[in-house]
């Protein structure tokens, strides 16, 4: 019986597919055995997903005669960094990794950027598979081959394109997922929606809040909506050279957010990705270029499933316009000088824009509860 759906990720000899379904996670060994050059994989995880899944997917490596040893690495972003880096390849090397040899990435964003970076560089560069345990990961980091640490200078700053050779996405994982964490990964679920599917967006406005609520028929629908969605994209521009910004709506601005909040667990990721999202569609209302009851529908229904939309969601920061602006100059896509954003001509109507004037960005930000 099949009970997974699968989503193919065309990139010519690279391509791979990315399996949605329940119980992947147990059938883990059967999907990877055929794409193994070796039968010796090493898995890296952090301390909040080994107690969880890590021993089911050992039992399956083994039930396939994959022999199996694991990395369990502090769980947080400050495992993305140079130290841990260090750390994980020289025990990947002590424990005699091969070039033929696979590394494993179990667990969320932190986890697969930092092993796929991992896998990237050891010995040249070594095959790896995802298996992403979060809602953030399963329909965005996992897929698409982005891999990278953060240094002092901001995030993701340090990183090469390595695609994965295989993705498996167990929707029983989010079970365990807190409702926070689930909402900073929907805010990237809606992303598509708002990108270039217009129907998907009006699907997530009837089913986010029971997907939310646990529902697994929805949840597998906008994993896989979602993976389908990345794939395309990623298919016609791998490394970025255009279309595939447009994934980054809503991040110029989350960025800063991100780097106002010190990176830390006051704003999550998906959480600033929400926000940036809704000033994005502010400042194309207040340029002329999107309807204005767009907007308030993208408010509504972030605010419906009890994500914040703005900046008095929290409380304590004195936001301040110019200091976000400042943010914004450094993020890594800036061009010649220019700031790139993702504006819309409406719900699923996104483009790049670098011409954005900087009254109208700061007039956005105040609008949103920055002085
Ligand atoms: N998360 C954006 C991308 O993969 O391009």
């Amino acid at each position: 019986m099949i009970t997974h759906d699968t989503v193919r990720v065309e990139l010519g000899e690279r391509s791979y597919d990315v399996l949605v379904g329940e119980g992947l996670l147990a059938q883990a060994g059967s999907h990877i055995s055929p794409i193994l050059k070796q039968n010796r994989v090493f898995v890296v995880t952090d301390d909040n997903v080994a107690p969880l899944h890590l021993e089911i997917l050992e039992r399956s490596l083994e039930d396939n005669g994959i022999s199996c040893e694991a990395f369990v690495l502090p769980a947080g972003d400050q495992t993305k960094s140079f130290e841990h880096l260090q750390k994980l390849i020289n025990a990947l090397l002590s424990h005699k990794i091969e070039r033929n040899s696979t590394i494993i990435a179990l667990g969320g964003g932190v986890v697969g950027d930092l092993a796929g970076f991992a896998a990237s560089i050891t010995l040249r560069g070594v095959d790896y598979i995802q298996i992403p345990t979060t809602l953030l990961a399963q329909v965005d980091s996992s897929v698409g081959g982005k891999t990278a640490i953060n240094t002092e200078h901001g995030k993701n700053l340090v990183g090469m394109f390595h695609q994965p050779r295989l993705v498996l996405a167990d929707i029983g994982t989010l079970d365990s997922l807190p409702q926070r964490e689930f909402l900073a990964g929907y805010a990237e679920v809606v992303k598509y929606g708002l990108i270039n599917d217009p129907d998907f967006f009006g699907w997530l406005e009837g089913h986010g809040a029971a997907m939310r609520d646990g529902n697994r028929d929805g949840r597998r629908k906008a994993v896989v909506t979602s993976c389908q969605a990345k794939a395309d994209i990623v298919a016609a521009d791998e490394r970025e050279a255009g279309q595939r910004a447009l994934l980054n709506l809503g991040h110029t601005f989350g960025h800063a957010l991100e780097a106002e909040t010190g990176y830390s667990d006051m704003l999550l990721h998906g959480e600033g990705v929400a926000i940036g999202s809704i000033m994005a569609f502010d400042l194309s209302v207040r340029v002329g270029l999107c309807p204005s009851e767009d907007a308030a529908r993208v408010h509504r229904h972030f605010a419906a499933v009890g994500l914040g939309t703005g900046l008095d969601h929290l409380q304590g920061v004195s936001w301040r316009a110019e200091i976000l602006v400042d943010h914004m100059g450094r993020d890594k896509k800036v061009r010649d000088g220019r700031m790139t954003f993702v504006l819309v001509k409406g719900i699923g109507e996104a483009f790049l824009s670098q011409d954005v004037a900087p009254d109208d960005l700061i007039q956005t930000l105040k609008d949103s509860g920055a002085s």
